[in-house]
């Protein structure tokens, strides 16, 4: 058991969630974002930070063993909003792990690193990188960055390429995509649970039947996802039609994303 687990971006869809799921993960739980968090619940610290603040996320990393790092820009955003809180805040993160206890990592990477890959490629952790967007590439940089300072400083990082985590999916190629919570939850135990983690890449995705990622790699986690999409075709299928086979998101892994432009400064 962790002593105390950093949460950021604690606020977010995926943070309000997780943050009442690990009370068995740490003693106590150190939750973290830009926005309104709310009051503390039991073995809750509260802590609103801008990862920005590069002297405030020291202060928010010192004394926690571990970080979920789920904090920054989740979609697609003009460069200057991307880099604040996906370059600028991630330096600032790994800088003040290191100037403080080294803890265990888990950094929120994204399927969108690697969007530009068919949907007919399987891929593993040696596929290369093909962002798709502005947020992909800052995606790529935090998994740079934690290849860096665990081959520097001995900071060890699961970089989680998330699929989909939500509810359930909500379109065709969310069957591909989707994590359950649960199968999330199960994840981040083993990470903090195994006693020599390195620095892999992971495809955070389910037990799907439509699967285009293969984590052998990571097997050595002992992480066996046991939700499945399938469970959804049915009723997706009644609510939409599959997209067309040549529409963006049937063709590649990080769907629209890859027809996007630029968002520019307005
Ligand atoms: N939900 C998914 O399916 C999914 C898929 C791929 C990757 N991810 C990654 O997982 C993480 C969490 O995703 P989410 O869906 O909860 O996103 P979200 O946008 O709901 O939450 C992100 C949180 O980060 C906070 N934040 C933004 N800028 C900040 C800053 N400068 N300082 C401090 N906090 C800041 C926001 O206030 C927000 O509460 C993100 O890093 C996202 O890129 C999520």
């Amino acid at each position: 058991m962790l002593n105390r687990l950093l949460i950021t971006g604690a606020a977010g869809g995926l943070g309000k969630v997780l943050r009442h799921q690990l009370g068995h993960v740490a003693e106590t739980i150190r939750v973290s974002d830009i926005a309104a968090l709310g009051d503390a619940g039991r073995n809750e610290e509260v802590v609103q930070c801008d990862l920005g603040d590069k002297a405030g996320v020291l202060d928010l990393v010192d004394g926690c063993d571990g970080v979920l790092h789920l904090g920054g820009k989740s979609i697609e955003g003009t460069w200057d909003v991307v880099r604040a809180a996906n370059i600028d805040g991630v330096v600032n993160l790994y800088e003040a792990a290191r100037k403080t206890g080294k803890p265990r990592i888990i950094y929120a990477s994204s399927n969108h690193a690697i969007g530009f890959h068919q949907q007919t490629e399987l891929l593993d952790a040696n596929s290369r990188t093909r962002p798709d967007s502005y947020y992909g590439v800052s995606k790529v940089f935090g998994e740079a960055i934690a290849s860096m300072y665990y081959d520097k400083f001995g900071i060890e990082t699961a970089c989680i390429r998330i699929g989909s985590c939500f509810p359930e999916p909500i379109n065709h190629r969310m069957l591909s995509t989707w994590m359950s919570y649960d199968d999330f939850v199960r994840l981040i135990e083993r990470i903090f649970m195994v006693p020599r983690l390195g620095c892999p890449i992971i495809y955070g995705a389910s037990a799907n039947a439509a699967s285009w990622w293969d984590n052998r790699e990571v097997a050595y986690l002992g992480w066996t996802p046991e939700d499945n999409s399938e469970v959804f075709r049915a009723k997706l299928d009644a609510a939409m039609d599959p997209p067309r086979a040549d529409h963006p998101t049937a063709v590649f892994q990080g769907g629209t994303f890859c027809a996007d432009g630029i968002h520019e400064e307005s």
